[in-house]
């Protein structure tokens, strides 16, 4: 894909690697239809971020960076996601899900199943 866009802008393969490679929204591997975020901050951290993202490996069967074998989600750890009063702290999408706990994974889970 990436010598497919350096020849459709006639600019050098290594320019278009340099900028998918630098920006961490750019991805070379196919990414799942849903993208989870779990805040690993400070705060989300010590409130129990930590049990959610090994919970959440577990679950789906994948490790950090990787796109669940059904291509649903896509799983990546966040420093913050700006709601540090109510962590531990998570996204799907674009969807913040507060003062998560392993017990309440599967019900949040859930609303993505049937997509
Ligand atoms: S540290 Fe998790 S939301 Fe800020």
């Amino acid at each position: 894909m990436q010598a497919f866009i350096a020849d459709s802008l006639h600019i050098p393969l290594s320019e278009v690697s340099g900028v998918v490679t630098f920006y961490s929204f750019f991805s070379t591997e196919p990414r799942g239809r849903h993208t989870i975020r779990v805040c690993l901050g400070t705060a989300c951290y010590v409130r129990g971020g930590k049990k959610i993202v090994e919970s959440l490996k577990d679950r789906l069967d994948v490790d950090i960076g990787g796109t669940t074998k059904d291509g649903r989600f896509t799983f990546e750890v966040a420093r913050c996601i700006g709601a540090c009063g109510l962590a531990p702290a998570m996204m799907i999408d674009d969807v913040v899900y507060k003062q998560v706990n392993v017990n309440k994974l599967n019900a949040i889970l859930a609303k993505y199943e049937n997509e």
